[in-house]
């Protein structure tokens, strides 16, 4: 799965300027980027389990159908690379398909958590002799100049709607600093989830098990943890909005009652009216015109797109 445990390894002194920053603000937000400690990370694992949330295994399902003609879009002899790699475990997919192409490929991939990079190597050996891979340690977001010594015609595989994440603007800019350290002739595979009815969409995001729920959860119950806070996490209930006028999925954590916490290492007191919320994450969701943009925009040209039945999630090829 392509996510990233990033902040398990951000000192305590990074995670608390984000939440002071973000707590502070009105109204009252946390990054997303904090849901990814240990915990957390596997809570997502079970989310990308869960009846509702369609959107890992409808890409699952587009990269076994399309890898070959993915590959064959994207030209002869191939070295992938990953942003946001995590343990790569639906890169596999294409992996394998590669490898019937061209004996020898070498793979790179990408990701802020050295555990998680030793996890693919490790996992990728074993399965697949021939394959070199070569991790990166690093925060693709602020690109990756380690790429631009890559020889040879390159994939880079930006999958499992990491980019929903980010506002459109900030996606740009960030596929526009990969683009920098690429060649002509070079792609880009986009995976993204497409905009389609909140009946589908709401669920995914606030499923019957409350899987969701705690995920959203597990960000005050990190601050409890790494930062000795006091956050009543039964005072607070996961929402999960559809905002259609910006396309994006807004989650966030409202209070249940008047209430109070401290963060001891900012000596900071919170107050929270009943009914405030905190905003904890975007998802957008991708038109065609939208992904043609950001695309556009970054410095690739979109060639060719590939999607499930019912057009719930997508995968794009974009040339350099
Ligand atoms: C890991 C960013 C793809 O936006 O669907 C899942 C994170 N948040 N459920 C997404 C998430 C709540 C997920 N991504």
């Amino acid at each position: 799965m392509a996510t990233s445990k990033q902040l398990q390894f951000l000192s305590n002194d990074a995670i608390a300027l984000d939440v002071r920053d973000g707590l502070t603000a009105t109204p009252k937000r946390l990054p997303a980027k904090l849901f990814y400690d240990e915990i957390g990370s596997q809570i997502f694992e079970q989310i990308t389990q869960l009846p509702e949330y369609y959107l890992t295994r409808t890409e699952r399902s587009i990269l076994e159908s399309f890898a070959g003609e993915i590959l064959q879009q994207a030209g002869p002899s191939l070295t992938l690379v990953e942003l946001g790699a995590g343990t790569a475990t639906k890169t596999c997919i294409l992996i394998e398909e590669l490898l019937q192409r061209q004996n020898r490929t070498l793979f790179y991939p990408i990701d802020v958590s050295p555990s998680a990079l030793d996890e693919a190597v490790r996992q990728l050996g074993q399965q697949f002799p021939a394959l070199r891979v070569n991790p990166i340690v690093a925060d693709y977001t602020g690109g990756v100049p380690a790429l631009g010594r890559i020889g040879g015609r390159k994939l880079v595989l930006y999958i499992g709607s990491s980019i929903g994440n980010f506002e459109p603007d900030e996606a740009v800019r960030i596929l526009r600093r990969i683009r920098r350290t690429l060649r002509s002739g070079d792609a880009l595979l986009l995976g993204a989830d497409f905009a389609k009815s909140s009946k589908i969409l709401v669920p995914a995001y606030d499923d019957a098990q409350g899987v969701t729920a705690s995920f959203n959860k597990n960000i005050l119950a990190r601050l409890n943890r790494e930062l000795d806070a006091d956050f009543n996490l039964d005072a607070f209930r996961h929402i999960a909005l559809w905002n259609r006028r910006v396309s994006r999925m807004e989650i966030y954590l409202e209070s249940l009652t008047d209430q109070t916490a401290f963060l001891p290492p900012l000596d900071l007191d919170l107050t929270f009216q009943a009914g405030e919320r905190i905003h904890t994450e975007n998802s957008y969701k991708y038109t065609d015109a939208m992904i043609e943009s950001i695309l556009h925009e970054s410095g690739f040209t979109l060639e060719q797109s590939w999607c499930d039945r019912k057009k719930w999630f997508g995968v794009h090829l974009a040339r350099v």
